[in-house]
């Protein structure tokens, strides 16, 4: 079978791990969560970095660190993994679904302003959505895919109502923006996350980044049980979010080989769009406009408009061996988020089921994507001739 995503191990993360393990340093006090982040603010184009255990406690602790609590909504795009909805809902906050853009399949920008333009009212300073009485608390754009958002648009927005924006650049570090890296794009804290399938992993884990000190100060803070000192003195509910050395080593190891990694995520991506260029039945994932995606994950979108086909497809490949996985299913036909307020989800429900997406480790062989290519190429045949 030839896998989906797999983790490229082959640098120095065994060494890593070894030193380690030798030093005794295992838990989240230890010299790699320190170069780790630092390594990722770097490359992130951020001043600053708080590693966390994972993406979605990064999410967490960024939207409470900014406010965001009981009673609020944050508005966040409809196609997006659950974990960017969740974050919002552990503030006891309620995420405000957005569509997508069909060109980018980011946030659409324009409904946004729409939004927050005729649905919403400014009090005191507070942005309130006007049907509920809600205070409308941060915008959560999705970097989706590893492709950033069209935060030129969004950012003046977010000034302009007086929100702060904590963006979701979960797969998208390496990307770039109109000449900017993507933690430097007006966000004021950006998430990442270094999960299993991610194009850089720590096995799990997530960091924040952002320009603000006292802002990533309070994240520190609240990752860390929120203590004071070496005495068992906590001022607040905190959190156990910090990374551990043993993941941060993992991670150090992969973010040397950043541009490496995200170069191949991008050279399998291209690999894909010439290879089904001549096909009428088919689209590539959305290339991005104002800069240079992540890529990571890659695949195509069926035009056919029937799920059972793309399903076929899919199922066709598996027994090819080829791992043809479904994308993620819009929020607000998800069971916990069904009442959410949302927009009209057009683009989002149109697109989500057509999306199959195909092998792209960054140890993927061009044989290997010639066979996925052949099988893709055999399976439409066979499903629509
Ligand atoms: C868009 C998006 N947001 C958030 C997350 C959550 O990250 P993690 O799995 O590290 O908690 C992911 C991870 O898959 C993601 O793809």
């Amino acid at each position: 079978m030839i896998p989906l995503a797999v983790p490229n191990l082959s640098g120095n993360e065994a060494v890593y791990l070894k030193e380690c393990i030798d030093s005794g340093f295992v838990s989240s006090v230890g010299p790699f969560v320190g170069r780790f982040e630092r390594m990722v603010a770097q490359a992130a184009g951020a001043p600053l970095a708080v590693a966390t255990a994972s993406g979605t406690a990064g999410l967490h602790v960024a939207l409470v660190a900014l406010g965001v609590g009981p009673g609020d909504l944050v508005l966040v795009p409809g196609l997006t993994f659950i974990a960017s909805a969740n974050a919002v809902s552990y503030c006891g906050a309620q995420p405000w679904l957005v569509d997508i853009d069909p060109d980018t399949w980011n946030l659409d920008a324009e409904l946004l302003e729409e939004l927050l333009t005729h649905e919403c009212d400014v009090r005191c300073g507070r942005v309130r959505h006007k049907k509920t009485g809600q205070r409308v608390a941060a915008i959560m754009p999705v970097h989706i895919l590893g492709d950033p958002a069209d935060m030129d648009r969004i950012v003046p927005l977010a000034h302009r109502f007086g929100l702060p924006v904590v963006a979701d650049g979960a797969a998208a570090l390496g990307a770039s923006y109109r000449g900017k890296k993507v933690g430097d794009l007006g966000a004021d804290l950006t998430v990442f996350s270094f999960n299993g399938n991610k194009t850089i992993t720590c096995g799990g884990g997530g960091a924040v980044v952002g320009s603000r000190e006292e802002w990533m100060q309070r994240i520190r803070h609240l990752s860390t049980t929120a203590r004071l000192g070496e005495a068992y003195d906590h001022d607040q509910v905190g959190f156990n979010y910090r990374l551990t050395n043993l993941q941060a080593a993992v991670g150090c190891a992969q973010l040397e080989r950043l541009d490496d990694l995200v170069g191949k995520k991008r050279w399998v991506r291209e690999y894909y769009r010439q290879a089904f260029a001549d096909l009428d039945a088919v689209s590539p994932f959305p290339q991005s406009v104002h800069g240079q995606s992540a890529a990571w994950f890659s695949g195509i979108v069926l035009h056919h408009p029937s799920p059972e086909v793309a399903s076929a497809l899919r199922q066709f490949l598996r027994q090819q061996g080829v791992e043809a996985k479904p994308f993620w299913k819009p929020l607000h036909l998800q069971d916990p988020y069904r009442k959410a307020p949302t927009t009209r989800q057009h683009v989002s429900e149109d697109v989500w089921y057509r999306i199959v997406v195909l092998p792209c480790s960054t140890t993927v062989t061009a044989q290997e994507l010639d066979h996925v290519v052949a099988q893709v190429r055999q399976g439409l045949s066979d499903l629509m001739p």
